[in-house]
């Protein structure tokens, strides 16, 4: 049955206006007003916003990381996500060096499949390069839709890859159309820090943060940047946490170099202090890259707000507190890194951004959804109301005002790490491709309902229509 959303705000990265949509078929069909209601099913979004659904360009869902598997999944994950308005998720398929890509891809795909509850996509880690994986990468990409590669420069003896697979990462990704994204911190200097700090006995979770300082991260993103530049590449810096990093990104973005920066709710909002709660609560706040003193929050913002800067992901990768976190009871380097955010990452950025006039409404559209389906290859099938795109809207009331806590989240963890925080602004209603999953702050998807994206390559459009693909 045809939708009709009515009496909404209509907001996208570049205009806000009152108008309706009329939904068939999976997509916007219309936009205008007084259209023929007739055997159509109407939808008031009356004081509330419409945006498009909300694209979380950074989880990790079902994956194992640091001696254990991350909580949630991909059923609960994307649950929690459609609650917090997002409509498609990109997760990161881990490979094994020696092993064939594709292994690692059939392995997400087990993983995902009949249990996404909205759309998603994979990104690739490449952890080495030689022939075999330069000539498997074509096929990740025109087989798979996978046009995004992920580069760790951290995790030494884990994920840590050098600066040649690196750079011929880099240089490969260019010729075939492909964004290489990294996790910008030394690897090898953390490494140094980490077993002298245990060696004086300085095990507590605040040391995670002091082994891992932003000199660490503003480095690597300054070489990855660098080497972006010479070899004439595009480059996507996950998680920015500092101002050392973010102002290696500004510098490079001024030479010219394609660069991209994102960073993530718990950046913004939380700082350092937090990892010196006592009873081992501050395990809860242990990420890579740390939380840092909090002045860098208003770095961060400012970035966001003058497009140094430009989306936001969730960096999802959930651990309970009990029987999880606390492997690294007596022993930092054992706490499993991550936290939970995948539910709170558009709300956060809305009452903490725009209900605070740090960005425009506008901008926070663009940070959670326009611009990263442009770089991920998902624009304009995905990221704006406009016709002929897929109807994955969130009727976000502005003024609702609720308390985050793990005691009302639908994440699968015992902790949330922004317990108590008092936000305005709330998603009531979500759809994914024309379908409710949330209605009226009720879960009324289904497991398996989403479907897997293959993407664009890095700077061309996806296809809309296959019958009748853009004229461009
Ligand atoms: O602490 C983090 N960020 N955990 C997830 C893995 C990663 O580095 O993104
Ligand atoms: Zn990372
Ligand atoms: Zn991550």
């Amino acid at each position: 049955m045809k939708k009709i959303v009515k009496n909404g705000v209509i907001v996208t990265a570049s205009d806000t206006y009152q108008a309706d949509l009329l939904i068939e078929n999976e997509v916007i069909a219309a936009i205008g007003k007084h259209f023929d209601e007739r055997d159509c099913e109407v939808i008031d979004a009356k004081g509330c916003y419409v945006f498009p659904g909300g694209i979380d360009p950074h989880t990790h869902l079902d994956m194992p990381f640091g001696g254990t598997v991350t909580k949630d999944d991909f059923e609960t994950g994307t649950i929690a996500a459609a609650f917090g308005g997002t409509t498609t998720v990109i997760d990161f398929c881990l490979t094994n060096k020696g092993e064939p890509l594709k292994n690692a891809i059939d392995v997400w795909h087990k993983k995902s499949e009949g249990k996404a509850a909205i759309d998603y996509s994979f990104h690739l880690m490449i952890g080495e390069i030689n022939e075999s994986v330069l000539a498997e990468l074509p096929k990740v990409i025109d087989d798979e839709g996978i046009t995004s590669f992920k580069v760790f420069m951290a995790y030494k003896n884990v994920f840590q890859a050098d600066d040649a697979t690196l750079f011929r990462t880099l240089v490969a990704a260019k010729d075939l159309g492909a964004l290489v994204m990294v996790h910008a911190e030394n690897g090898d200097v953390i490494d140094y820090l980490t077993k002298k700090a245990l060696e004086e006995g300085n095990t507590d979770p605040i040391f995670h943060a002091l082994t891992r300082p932003p000199e660490v991260e503003g480095e690597a993103t300054g070489r990855a940047a660098q080497m972006a530049g010479l070899a004439k590449s595009q480059l996507y810096v996950v998680h920015v946490s500092c101002a050392e990093a973010a102002e290696r990104i500004a510098e490079a973005r001024r030479k010219g170099v394609d660069i991209w920066g994102e960073t993530c709710p718990q950046y913004l909002v939380l700082d350092q202090s937090y990892l010196e709660k006592p009873n081992f609560e501050g395990a809860k706040y242990v990420w890579s890259p740390p939380l840092r003193e909090k002045w860098n929050q208003d770095v961060l913002w400012k970035a966001l707000k003058n497009g140094e800067l430009q989306t936001l992901g969730s960096d999802q990768c959930s651990f309970d507190f009990k029987g999880q976190k606390d492997l690294g009871l007596g022993d930092f380097t054992k706490i499993p890194n991550g936290g939970p955010i995948i539910e709170d990452r558009v709300s956060i950025l809305f009452s903490e951004g725009v209900k605070k006039g740090k960005i425009t409404l506008n901008q926070f559209v663009d940070i959670t959804s326009t611009r990263i389906a442009k770089l991920f290859g998902l624009y304009p099938k995905k990221g704006t109301i406009s016709v002929g795109a897929d109807a994955d809207l969130v009727l976000f009331d502005p003024n609702a005002e609720r308390t985050i806590s793990a005691k009302t989240h639908h994440m699968a963890v015992d902790y949330n790490a922004f317990e108590g925080m008092k936000i305005t602004g709330e998603p009531i209603s979500v759809l994914c491709r024309g379908q409710f999953v949330i209605r009226d702050k009720q879960f009324v998807g289904q497991p398996g309902y989403g479907r897997y994206l293959k993407r664009a390559k890095y700077g061309q459009l996806a296809v809309v229509d296959e019958n009748e693909k853009l004229m461009i």
